[in-house]
């Protein structure tokens, strides 16, 4: 049974990929990801504030709209308060490197084209085999538009690429007005991977302290139905490999990843929940549905569900839509 992928260049024995998540915060951690038989490791990210919280870059983008600018940045961590500093996180990459002999991916997270891109190649000089960027925007300036928004994800993909030789996927939200327009840009520009999507966490309210208040919530699999959706739509059409992430559970639902042509499947909250050796259980759940189903290769799979190969692509687009409200039956 043939469980390898491709995914930005790199051969991976199969598409199992923990992503970023306190799973990479210990050695001990990531080798037990390895034991399970976790393909490659998305290392938790880095993040902008942590580096130039100082920064005259970062302060435009947080101030870009903001009233009180002072206030905004107050809501930030202070350097403190993070984990690790840069440095340790760059220690922290080269210390997993030697400990574990698959791929290891770090991660940025961030917004600007400020010095902070240049820990990419600190990432990289660590032994990282590749780079995720996740671009975590919320644009709240009603000056500001779509498309100027979107030149600012691809500028900052270009001032990454600029700093490193190993391959950089982003990692992105699902909140473009159109998805294929900013994917087709972002592979123009040289994404070797898209990550499709990115869960951002919606505050709560805190009605006894009338405070907003963060809250993480752990995904379902029904999550996985938006990025399954834009895998399928994009599959054949951009060079960048494809990861899924957000919503994925079972190994069913790795194999429809393959099936709508992602090239590797990412999970955290899983993991997060069953522990390290959740990993085995899926990959074994995987082989018993490829031997059931008479698959012999995961490459026989991949995108066989994608819009291109199927008999009815209208069933991504909006006539879908009709077509499932007139297939509710209501149980009153
Ligand atoms: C506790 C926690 C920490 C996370 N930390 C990061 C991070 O540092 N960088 C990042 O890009 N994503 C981070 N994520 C997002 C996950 O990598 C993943 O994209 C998201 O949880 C959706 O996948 P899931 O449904 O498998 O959980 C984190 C998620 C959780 C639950």
């Amino acid at each position: 049974m043939d469980l390898s992928t491709t995914y930005m260049g790199m051969k991976l024995k199969n598409p199992i990929v923990p992503s970023a998540s306190p799973l990479s915060e210990t050695v001990d951690s990531v080798k037990k990801l390895e034991d399970a038989g976790a393909a490659a490791v998305i290392c938790y990210s880095l993040f902008e504030e942590q580096i130039s919280h100082e920064s005259g870059e970062l302060d435009h983008y947080l101030s870009y709209g903001t009233e009180a600018y002072a206030e905004a940045t107050s809501y930030f961590p202070e350097p403190e308060e993070f984990k690790l500093t840069p440095y340790e996180y760059i220690d922290h990459i080269a210390n997993l490197k030697k400990a574990v002999s698959i791929p290891i991916i770090g991660s940025l997270n961030g917004v600007s084209t400020g010095g902070w891109v240049k820990y990419a190649k600190n990432i990289e000089d660590a032994g990282a085999d590749g780079l995720e960027l996740n671009i975590y925007y919320i644009p709240t300036n009603p000056n500001l538009t779509g498309s100027e928004i979107e030149t600012m994800y691809v500028d900052t993909l270009k001032a990454v690429k600029e700093n490193v030789k190993i391959p950089v996927a982003v990692k992105l939200s699902p909140y473009f007005t159109s998805m294929a327009n900013v994917a087709r840009r972002l592979d123009k520009a040289g994404a070797d991977a898209l990550v499709l999507f990115n869960r951002f966490y919606q505050p709560d309210f805190d009605l006894e302290k009338l405070e907003v208040v963060p809250n993480l919530i752990l995904s379902n699999n029904f999550e996985m139905r938006l990025p399954l959706r834009w895998v399928s739509i994009l599959y054949g059409n951009i060079n960048a490999s494809l990861a899924l992430t957000s919503g994925v559970h079972s190994s069913e639902d790795i194999i429809k990843v393959m099936m709508a042509g992602g090239d590797v499947a990412q999970l955290a909250s899983e993991l997060l929940l069953k522990g390290h050796g959740r990993i085995t259980e899926l990959l074994n759940g995987i082989e018993e549905w490829m031997t059931e189903n008479e698959y012999d290769s995961i490459d026989m799979m991949k995108g066989s569900m994608s819009q291109k190969k199927v008999g009815e692509p209208a069933a991504f687009e909006r006539a879908n839509y009709m077509k499932t409200l007139q297939s509710f039956k209501t149980l009153l």
